[in-house]
């Protein structure tokens, strides 16, 4: 038996205010149809005026301690994946912890856009693994509404608000079969850095700046880099992918998921989807889907989830979690 995380419970939480294509299309050059077509997305989720990252997040940490039975005061470590903190600091991991009243441990962000729950997962996994930390809450915070130009119709259309919290557990457990986070997986290639990026920021503009983005390029190197990853990790298990119940991915666009779903010659039935009602919520996507899943009984007990994620950077990454 060795050292392990296990998943105890999730949460999510989305803004109240929901933007449909229709609405968008009276303010940009588009479409219901346009935007359906090319991304399967119909509507997001936008932070009210004054809603930060952080009070997502909190509202998403909340439900996922409840739903893990387990107190803030027993957590000693919070990772948060955000591109969109509240402030350029402090982190807005410490808002969280602050919010939750847990005054020990440690509370840190970490950044790799649409990649960051992956990344933060396996951060707190190898905290937990290494003995560093029992009790961790993970999670993937985003308010991309904030950073968009809402004058260009081939970014704005794509966003939306959200967040999602995971609480592991250091556990026991092996092989393939017992419950726990199986491997992670990252990447990055910083070569791909101006493909998709903010153009502004605190050392190079002194602004917030806006998402600038080469859809095509990224859609390209996405659907590559996905089937990778997602085989790294299989193969890193000694599993095919029979084996998976559920692929869990990164919500950024209906035809990449498909691609991603045909490669593994996975039925849509077994893949959880969410972009159509959230749009891509970065960092947030994936355990937004995850919970999603569990809520309505679709992911159960004993389940082998695959996870992936691919963003600005670029970076990408996936993870095999037996729920
Ligand atoms: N409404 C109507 N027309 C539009 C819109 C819009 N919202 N946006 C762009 N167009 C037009 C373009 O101007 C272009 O017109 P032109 O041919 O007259 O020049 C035409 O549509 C085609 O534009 P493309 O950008 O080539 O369209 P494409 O088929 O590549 O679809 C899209 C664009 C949806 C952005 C696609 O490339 C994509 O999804 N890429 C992945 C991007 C992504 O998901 N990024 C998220 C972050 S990374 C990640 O999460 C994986």
């Amino acid at each position: 038996m060795a050292r392990r995380s296990i998943a105890l419970g999730s949460g999510a939480y989305l803004p109240e205010r929901i933007l449909t294509n229709a609405e968008l299309a009276e303010r940009v050059d588009t479409t219901d149809e346009w935007i359906r077509a090319r991304t399967g997305i119909q509507q997001r989720h936008i932070a009210a005026p004054g809603e930060r990252t952080s009070d997502l997040a909190v509202k998403a940490a909340t439900a996922a301690l409840a739903d893990a039975g387990v107190d803030a005061a027993d957590l000693d470590l919070i990772v948060l994946a955000t591109a969109t903190p509240d402030q350029t600091f402090p982190s807005t991991a410490t808002s969280v912890q602050a919010a939750l009243g847990m005054t020990g441990g440690a509370a840190f962000d970490v950044q790799a856009v649409c990649s960051g729950f992956i990344y933060a997962l396996a951060t707190a996994d190898n905290f937990i693994r290494a003995g560093q930390a029992e009790t961790a809450l993970v999670i993937g915070a985003e308010t991309f509404s904030r950073i968009l130009d809402w004058e260009d119709r081939a970014t704005c259309v794509l966003f939306g608000d959200g967040a999602g919290a995971l609480v592991l557990k250091a556990g026991e457990g092996e092989g393939t079969t017992d419950a726990g986070v199986l491997s992670t997986h990252l990447h990055s290639d910083g070569r791909y850095r101006d493909m998709l990026y903010v153009d502004g920021g605190p050392s190079s503009t002194q602004t917030v700046g806006y998402l600038r983005m080469q859809g095509r390029e990224v859609f390209k190197h996405a659907v590559v880099n996905l089937s990778n990853v997602v085989l790294e990790a299989l193969e890193a298990n000694g599993l095919g992918p029979d084996a998976i119940d559920w692929l869990v991915p990164h919500q950024a666009n209906q035809r990449i998921i498909s691609g991603a779903a045909k490669k593994l010659k996975m039925d849509e039935s077994r893949v959880v989807t969410t972009v159509a009602r959230h749009a891509n919520t970065s960092a947030a996507s994936v355990p937004l889907a995850l919970d999603e899943a569990v809520r309505d009984g679709r992911i159960k007990r004993g389940d082998l989830l695959l996870l992936e994620a691919m963003g600005g950077g670029f970076t990408w990454g996936a993870s095999l979690l037996r729920w």
